[in-house]
């Protein structure tokens, strides 16, 4: 294992299957019969309200009922253990990576836990259901919308991550299936600075070719085998 000095971490829905938490493209991937490009875009929201917010108000509940799992758990030992530099960069909404002990999570796809004022662009940390119109606690505005990046929209930090990828020399991507940009892009940013590249997947996502190294299997085995690895270093 070479000797590395800053890894930049990539995760996906892949990571909270275990937790039980459903996938976007895997065999449960359907909400209700609607593909989530169709619910999760500033159009839905606009045309549909009641919809768009059912479907966050329910994965906002779902989340209440499970726990971070053994990949979750293995990220915080090594954020806690690991001298050298880490960022670990979420597409996930869920808050597991924290609740399994991670301090330092970027959600480039917002949090479900968050709410944004479409007014006044405050946020408040948001743990109950989310009707319609719901009031700003900021500016009083009925405008809040769930702090999530929708398609069409531009996705959180991305200046942060970019200067991350270009500044290190491992990239791994964990239980992402590699089908939506610009997440789906960092391998090949971090392969044109000279990084290693490691993908931890179920399945060999859109992206493998691009990664010099591809396991596959279930997250929950797979990362604490490789965080042991880089820590025994
Ligand atoms: N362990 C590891 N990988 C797994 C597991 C598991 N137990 N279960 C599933 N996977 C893999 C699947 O093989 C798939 O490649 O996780 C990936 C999940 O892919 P998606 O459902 O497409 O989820 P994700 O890649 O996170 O989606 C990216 O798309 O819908 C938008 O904004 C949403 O953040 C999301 C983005």
């Amino acid at each position: 294992m070479p000797d590395y000095r800053s890894i930049v971490i990539l995760t996906g829905a892949g990571i909270s299957a275990e937790s039980g938490l459903a996938t976007f493209r895997g065999p449960d991937g359907l909400w209700e019969g609607h593909h989530v490009e169709d619910v999760c875009t500033p159009q839905a929201l606009a045309r549909d309200p009641e919809l768009v917010h059912r479907f966050y108000d329910e994965r906002r509940a779902k989340l209440a009922q499970v726990e971070p799992n053994a990949a979750h758990r293995a990220l915080a030992r090594l954020e806690r253990e690991w001298q050298g530099e880490l960022l670990l960069v979420t597409q996930n909404v869920d808050d597991l990576h924290e609740r399994g002990g991670c301090g330092q999570v970027l959600h480039m796809h917002g949090e479900l836990l968050s709410a944004l004022c479409a007014s006044c662009d405050g946020r408040r940390e948001w743990r109950d259901a989310m009707p319609p119109g719901s009031a700003c606690p900021v500016c009083d505005a009925r405008a809040l919308r769930p702090d999530i990046v929708f398609f069409g929209e531009m996705p959180y930090q991305m200046d942060r991550i970019d200067a991350a990828l270009r500044n290190c020399d491992l990239f791994v991507s964990i239980g992402t299936s590699g089908a939506v940009y610009p997440a789906a892009g960092f391998v090949q940013t971090a392969r044109y600075v000279g990084a290693d590249t490691l993908e931890l997947n179920l399945d060999p996502s859109a992206g493998s070719t691009y990664f010099h190294e591809s396991r596959m299997g279930p997250a929950g085995e797979l990362v604490p085998i490789w965080v042991e690895e880089v820590l025994a270093d």
